[in-house]
């Protein structure tokens, strides 16, 4: 069984003792077009998304690219090995500047429309016929930066700079996370990327509680639903699990207890141990004993979300590391299906009449604690009832201001 959920210091107990129909968001901030622009613009480019592992741009002149809501963003390692972050937006009339999601540009970066040409560190080289254009600066004319920081060798990006750096916010998880090595991380396969029929909260509303897995995941929970537990290091929400020894009845399962071997990097308390934590507004790490997987949302509409996710790990040619790793990835595709129909349930949920919004257990503490650090960076989100079409964006600045 679960285990009850304890909590161990002031701000866990502050969560566990005011659940309340108050945190849940009210069903129309699931449906509506003109939210989740604003939630583009307000929570996610405005806070850190992550575009990336430096290990997947190992060469000067490697990129990748990481798009949202309209912006787009191209991450490229220069000659002298250092990343940079820069708005893909060519300076002359906005053309894309690397076409690719990913790529290798050759000593420059060259736009692809009329060939203006770009040092790989963003500044503007040259460009064809310079004499026809009345009065332009070369100097001044770089590709825009971005905010870009290197946590652990993951590229995390701020359209809209400004605020705490990352480094700060998952400060409490710094200890747990140091065993794992993270900067030497190297991808194990490419990106997946998928587009949902939900809204991208709800996909974490699913995924920010054990409390289903006994019931829905019955082979996870076979896996580690004797010591699973949900909750907050410092004001990071954490997930632990224990995977144990016993004898399952689901083959990967089963295996993947048999076969996990142990790892030299990871203290004895760790080896056995999947620990996941979420970095606000959409993503969530995994650290595995024999891999590292992000998984994170990316708003489309208000009832479309891009899933996007990557596994990484240290090098380790052992079979059992290898198989270990397919079997976990078995066991996390069976876990994703069995949560599609949930997920599609809660979502037409929000169109009845008779959504349900009082019976919270403390085990579902996650969904709450998640709809709360909503409200705080987006008060709108407190509404019970839409505002009128075209009055979301007025309201959201009186509700900042206080009025
Ligand atoms: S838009 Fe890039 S060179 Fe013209
Ligand atoms: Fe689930």
């Amino acid at each position: 069984m679960f285990k009850e959920y304890q909590p161990t210091n002031e701000a866990e107990s502050d969560v566990h003792g005011k659940i309340s129909r108050t945190d849940m968001l009210a069903p129309w901030t699931y449906r509506s077009e003109e939210l989740t622009a604003l939630e583009l613009e307000a929570l996610f480019l405005r806070d850190w998304l992550l575009a990336g592992h430096a290990s997947e741009i190992p060469n000067s002149g490697d990129y990748t690219t990481f798009n949202i809501g309209g912006e787009r963003a191209v991450l490229i390692r220069d000659e002298e090995g250092r990343i940079g972050a820069f708005h893909n937006v060519c300076r002359h009339r906005g053309s894309r500047v690397v076409g690719a999601d990913r790529g290798h540009c050759r000593r420059t970066m060259v736009c692809p429309f009329h060939g203006w040409t770009y040092h790989l560190d963003g500044r503007l080289k040259q460009i064809p016929s310079p004499g026809t254009f009345a009065q332009l600066e070369i100097a001044s004319n770089g590709l825009i930066p971005i905010e870009l920081e290197v946590w652990h060798g993951f590229l995390f990006i701020r359209f809209r700079s400004g605020g705490q750096s990352l480094a700060a916010r998952l400060a409490a998880v710094e200890e747990k996370v140091a065993h794992y090595r993270l900067s030497e991380l190297l991808p194990l396969g490419s990106r997946r990327v998928v587009e949902l029929p939900y809204n991208w909260k709800l996909i974490h509303d699913v995924d920010n509680e054990g409390y289903h897995v006994p019931s829905a995941h019955p082979s996870l929970h076979s896996l580690y639903g004797r010591d699973y537990r949900d909750s907050l290091m410092g004001d990071v929400p954490i997930s632990t699990a224990r995977v144990d020894k016993n004898v399952s009845s689901f083959w990967s399962v089963d295996h993947y207890k048999k076969l996990l071997p142990s790892f030299d990097h990871l203290p004895p308390s760790e080896q056995r141990v999947w620990f996941y934590f979420a970095v606000f507004p959409n993503l969530v790490f995994v650290l595995y004993p024999e891999m590292v997987e992000f998984y994170m949302t990316v708003p489309v509409s208000a009832g479309k979300s891009l899933m996007i996710g990557q596994c990484f790990g240290l090098r380790d040619d052992r079979r059992e590391t290898r198989a270990a790793r397919y079997l976990n990835q078995r066991i996390n595709e069976q876990t994703a299906r069995e949560d599609e129909n949930l997920v599609l349930w809660l979502q037409e949920s929000f169109a009845t009449s008779v959504y349900p919004r009082d019976n919270l257990s403390t085990l579902e503490f996650g969904v709450a604690y998640f709809h709360r650090q909503l409200k705080m960076k987006l008060p709108v989100l407190g509404l019970e009832m839409a505002p009128q079409a075209g009055h979301l964006a007025a309201r959201t600045q009186k509700m900042l201001n206080g009025a």
